[in-house]
C-alpha cells in the first residue's frame, strides 16, 4: 500500500486499534536479510500492514531515540540507525495481550546474548554476525526494534510515517 493511502487509514485509528498493532523496524545491518525476515515475521502470525525501506536522517534518529539521550550507547545507536536504510514495519496481530508485547516476545531480550533460542534477535544475530558478541562489542545492532508500549506505538508510528510523507 502506498504511504499516503496507508496514512489516510492510519489517521482514523483509535487507541483500541493500536492494541492490535505495533511499530517495528529491521535495523540497517540486518536489511540484507529482509526477504527471509519478512517471511519469518509472517510465519509468526503477524500481518504486515505497512512496509517501507527508509533512510533515517540524524535528526529523525535522535528524535526517535530521544529518551536515551545522554546514555553511553546513544551516539553509537544514532550512527548505527543512520548507517543505511531501515525497513519500517507496522505489524498487526490480535491476541489477549497487546500486539507490541507479542512482538517483543518474538524479538527476545534487547541484548541478544540474553535472547532465548528461536527469538528473532537470537536467530538473526547468529545468522548475520555469527553470534551475539558483535552487539556486545558495538560492531552490530540487535537487528530489530519494537515499540515498548501502546503510547510508543502511537508516538513512533506518527513520527516516522509523517517524516516519510514529508520527505
Ligand atoms: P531498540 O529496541 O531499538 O530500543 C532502544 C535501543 O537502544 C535498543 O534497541 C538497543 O539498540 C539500544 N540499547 C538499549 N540499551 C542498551 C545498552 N545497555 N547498551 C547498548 N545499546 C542499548
Amino acid at each position: 500500500m502506498e504511504t499516503k493511502d496507508f496514512l489516510k487509514n492510519f489517521k482514523g485509528f483509535s487507541v483500541q486499534d493500536f492494541e492490535d498493532l505495533t511499530y517495528a523496524m529491521i535495523k540497517p545491518d540486518a536489511v540484507s536479510a529482509k526477504d527471509e525476515i519478512i517471511r519469518d515475521i509472517e510465519s509468526r502470525g503477524f500481518s504486515i500492514l505497512f512496509q517501507h525501506e527508509y533512510q533515517f536522517s540524524k535528526e529523525l534518529a535522535e528524535n526517535f531515540y530521544s529518551e536515551h539521550k545522554g546514555k553511553g550507547f546513544y551516539d553509537r545507536l544514532v550512527d548505527q540507525m543512520t548507517a543505511g536504510p531501515v525497513v519500517v514495519l507496522i505489524l498487526k496481530k490480535k491476541g489477549i495481550i497487546p500486539c507490541y508485547q507479542l512482538w517483543r516476545d518474538e524479538l527476545g531480550a534487547t541484548n541478544p546474548a540474553n535472547a532465548i533460542e528461536g527469538t528473532l534477535r537470537n536467530t538473526y544475530t547468529q545468522k548475520l554476525f555469527g553470534g551475539p558478541e558483535a552487539y556486545a562489542e558495538g560492531r552490530a545492532t540487535n537487528c530489530f526494534h519494537g515499540a515498548d508500549s501502546i503510547a510508543s506505538v502511537i508516538r513512533e508510528s506518527n513520527l516516522v510515517l509523517y517524516d516519510i510523507v514529508m520527505s
